[in-house]
């Protein structure tokens, strides 16, 4: 429910009453998931000014017409894009990783090994460093990986990150937060400056919306999903958790982000492991 505010003006001159941003707020939950309190009113009105001013759109109802007309999946995503961050790194919350080495990975690995399948899902990858990190630590301790059947997904609601995760391309300051001890993986980069095709032929990225139903026939072994559940409504979060509970073999994995909270019917099947760390273990 978003609460009555003044009206909000931004330096481009554009007004954003109440009922445009009830609007767009509505939009954003509808079609994202996304929950927007009045609180954020300034930052979309700001935010969604630039976009106007560009795309010489007179005021937010025109914008509104145009997020339902012709050019819909790229306005769509251009709102998406504008009202969520894409901030990622490589061994980002490095204690989750510690946990995937040392407790998740080698019974995995030895299950790839006596021909199981094996599944790892980055669920809101962004530009796809969190899966990249999977993938090195894995490479690490299994250098012959690649002859088993161990596969990462990486997804994300917005094409043009996961765009940029195929490419696979990460400037040198994103390398240079690749621990030491990993290093010796990445420098085997192709002459194009990607990411090495070992690691890349581990992962597929693809684009999903966590709060349409999940499209997999086979579950998961263990499932990342952090600092994406912060934009979502307690509800919305519910369904994502109950979601990834039923997507994961008993005795899986899943890691949320460090301000996340579990709740909600799943939260009786994912047993507490650690910070932010679950296992699925159902009746
Ligand atoms: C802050 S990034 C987190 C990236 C990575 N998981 C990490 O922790 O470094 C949040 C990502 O969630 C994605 N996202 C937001 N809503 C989503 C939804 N409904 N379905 C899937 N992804 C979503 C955004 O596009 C963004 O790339």
């Amino acid at each position: 429910m978003i609460a009555a505010g003044p009206i909000e003006s931004n330096p481009d001159g554009f007004t954003l009453t109440d009922q445009d941003f009830e609007a767009i707020a509505d939009f954003a939950y509808k079609h994202f998931g996304l929950s927007m309190s009045s609180s954020k009113k300034p930052l979309v009105s700001a935010r969604l000014a630039r976009q106007l001013r560009q795309q010489n759109v007179v005021n937010f109802k025109e914008y509104l017409g145009r997020l339902n007309g012709p050019n819909r999946d790229q306005e769509r995503n251009n709102l998406l894009s504008l009202l969520t961050t894409n901030v990622t790194h490589f061994f980002r919350e490095p204690h989750h990783f510690e946990t995937l080495r040392n407790d998740v990975l080698p019974q995995l690995i030895e299950k790839a090994r006596n021909g199981g399948r094996v599944r790892i899902w980055s669920a809101g990858c962004s530009k796809g460093p969190e899966p990249f990190t999977m993938a090195m630590i894995i490479h690490k301790m299994c250098p012959e990986i690649g002859r088993f059947d161990f596969k990462i997904l990486g997804t994300d609601i917005d094409p043009q990150v996961i765009q940029f995760a195929k490419t696979a391309k990460y400037p040198q300051e994103d390398i240079e937060q690749i621990p030491s001890e990993y290093r010796s993986l990445v420098p085997k980069m192709d002459a194009d400056g990607r990411m090495p095709e070992n690691l890349r032929s581990m992962i597929t990225f693809g684009v999903l919306n966590l709060i349409e139903p999940f499209p997999f026939k086979g579950k998961f072994d263990a499932i990342f999903c952090r600092n994406v559940a912060i934009y979502f409504d307690t509800p919305t979060q519910q369904k994502v958790w109950q979601a990834f509970q039923q997507n994961l073999n008993p005795g899986g994995y899943l890691f949320i982000g460090h301000s996340e909270r579990m709740s909600g019917p799943a939260e009786a099947k994912l047993k507490t492991s650690g910070i932010t760390t679950y296992i699925n273990t159902p009746a």
